[in-house]
């Protein structure tokens, strides 16, 4: 058998595009993968398209490949995810060197762009085929796996918030079917998998074919639930609107359902909200958050913020201050607006950078207050980790509570994929300590 070809794949962006730089791995037979793109046949970028200076990254990155690809001319480099929908062509006419771009929605037919790349040449996939990609990708399982996984459910996105690029360069909404999900989650566990997280942009508009008609994604949990072997289930990222009665009821009654929930509100403001198409009022969104909290009072929330949207006062920011006050939130991501080309809020004039930085500098403050408080009342008490790997000190292992805080412990009996009981006794700035609980 010949030598494999080594491939080297370096992923930004957001939970789905490590999902598919996973799955692109095993698409492409006869490469195996490398650390460093120094001694690689083939490099791949799985790009980000969401804010202008992770688009940047690209760019930047590729610069770097041109010594590499002027030493080995076998060398082929493609660009995939966000930026390659959302610039095609266009990558290959600004950097001469990529050799093939594919899309999102094309990965299945990576194997048959790379021939087209090593024949000499151009291969550009950017269409929004019929047929699923994951049809094609999901069913390749290969060695063994660490006790955490992402599982693709659901994507794309129909709701088009005025600032946001995921509808143009991830498609319309798409849901796998149940079966195709169950299966795939059941062969994860078979290799070692103890917590799966459910992925999609709007995860909880997950709608399902089964052979009894849709399912919802409180459904599908409640299935993954009765899978032996598997202890834990999260999913990501929700929209309010999408929060259904029967997904927040399997919040307090699903037994393996993570007490986390990541629940992105943007702003506080209701003025911005509507700009934002968003759907919804601040007020709406704080009685949802009561409602889960009622079914399950420990929830640990999160959320995204955009601060600086076009039009956003000093009174809509301070709107986001209060809600933000009002929630209470355990860990949040905040960006300052940007504007990205062909979406709606591009056309709009925007808020003056130095005050824009000067309130996510005010937000971020609040928030952190906020995870470091929550944080700290974890002191004392007890939760379930999932141990991921070793940690920096000597005997020292680091995993995940419930409430997705991370945790380091130091003790021989632990090793990786043990979900044991630990007492947290120390409350650092972004991880908890603690010791194995006994008795
Ligand atoms: N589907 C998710 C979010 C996907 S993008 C949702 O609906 O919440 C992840 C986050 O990036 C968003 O929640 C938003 O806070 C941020 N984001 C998206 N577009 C942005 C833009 N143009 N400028 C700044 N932040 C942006
Ligand atoms: Fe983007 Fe809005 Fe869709 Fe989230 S819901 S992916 S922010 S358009
Ligand atoms: Fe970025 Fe695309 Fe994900 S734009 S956040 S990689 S869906």
């Amino acid at each position: 058998m010949a030598e494999p070809k080594k491939l080297y794949i370096k992923t930004y962006g957001c939970q789905m595009n490590v999902y598919d730089s996973e799955r692109m791995a095993e698409a492409l037979e006869g490469y195996e993968e490398t650390a460093t793109p120094d001694d690689a046949d083939l490099i791949l970028l799985n790009t980000c398209h969401i804010r202008e200076k992770a688009a940047e990254k690209v760019y930047s990155e590729l610069g770097r490949y041109k010594h590499l690809k002027a030493e080995n001319p076998d060398l082929k480099i493609g660009v995939a995810g966000c930026v390659a929908q959302a610039e095609g062509a266009e990558i290959m006419r600004r950097q001469q060197m990529v050799d093939l771009v594919v899309g999102p929605q094309s990965y299945h037919r990576l194997p048959e762009l790379e021939a087209k790349a090593r024949s000499g040449a151009k291969a550009l996939d950017t269409d929004f085929p019929e047929e699923l990609k994951f049809d094609h990708l999901a069913k390749r399982p290969k060695a063994k796996r660490g006790p955490t996984a992402f599982l693709t459910v659901q994507e794309g996105c129909d709701k088009f918030c005025a600032f946001c690029v995921v509808p143009y360069t991830r498609g319309a909404e798409v849901s796998r079917p149940v079966d195709t999900v169950l299966d795939e989650a059941r062969g994860l566990v078979e290799r070692g998998v103890r917590e799966i997280t459910l992925l999609g942009q709007n995860v909880n508009a997950y709608h399902g074919a089964s052979a009894d008609g849709e399912r919802s994604l409180a459904q599908l949990i409640w299935a993954l639930n009765d899978i032996d072997g598997l202890d834990r289930i999260r999913f990501t990222t929700s929209h309010p609107n999408d929060m259904s009665d029967d997904l927040i009821a399997a919040q307090g009654e699903c037994e393996k359902l993570m007490p986390y929930l990541h629940l992105p509100v943007q702003s506080g403001s209701n003025a911005v909200l509507k700009k934002m198409n968003r759907k919804h009022t601040a007020e709406q969104y704080i009685r949802l958050i009561e409602r889960i909290r009622a079914a399950r009072p420990d929830i640990l929330i999160s959320g995204d913020f955009i601060v600086g949207f076009p039009g956003e006062t000093d009174q809509d920011f301070a709107d986001t201050m209060a809600l933000v006050e009002e929630v209470r939130y355990g860990q949040c991501y905040s960006f300052k607006y940007s504007s990205r080309p062909g979406t709606p809020a591009a056309e709009r004039a925007l808020v003056d950078a130095d005050v824009a930085r000067e309130r996510l500098t005010r937000l971020q403050r609040l928030l952190t207050t906020q995870q470091h408080a929550i944080q700290d009342a974890m002191v004392g008490r007890e939760v379930s980790v999932l141990f991921e790997r070793a940690g920096r000190l000597p005997g020292q292992m680091v995993g995940k509570s419930e409430y997705l805080h991370a945790v380091h412990v130091s003790d021989d009996s632990i090793s990786t994929g043990d979900l044991r009981r630990v007492r947290i006794a120390q409350s650092a700035p972004n991880s908890l300590a603690g010791e194995l609980a006994h008795g």
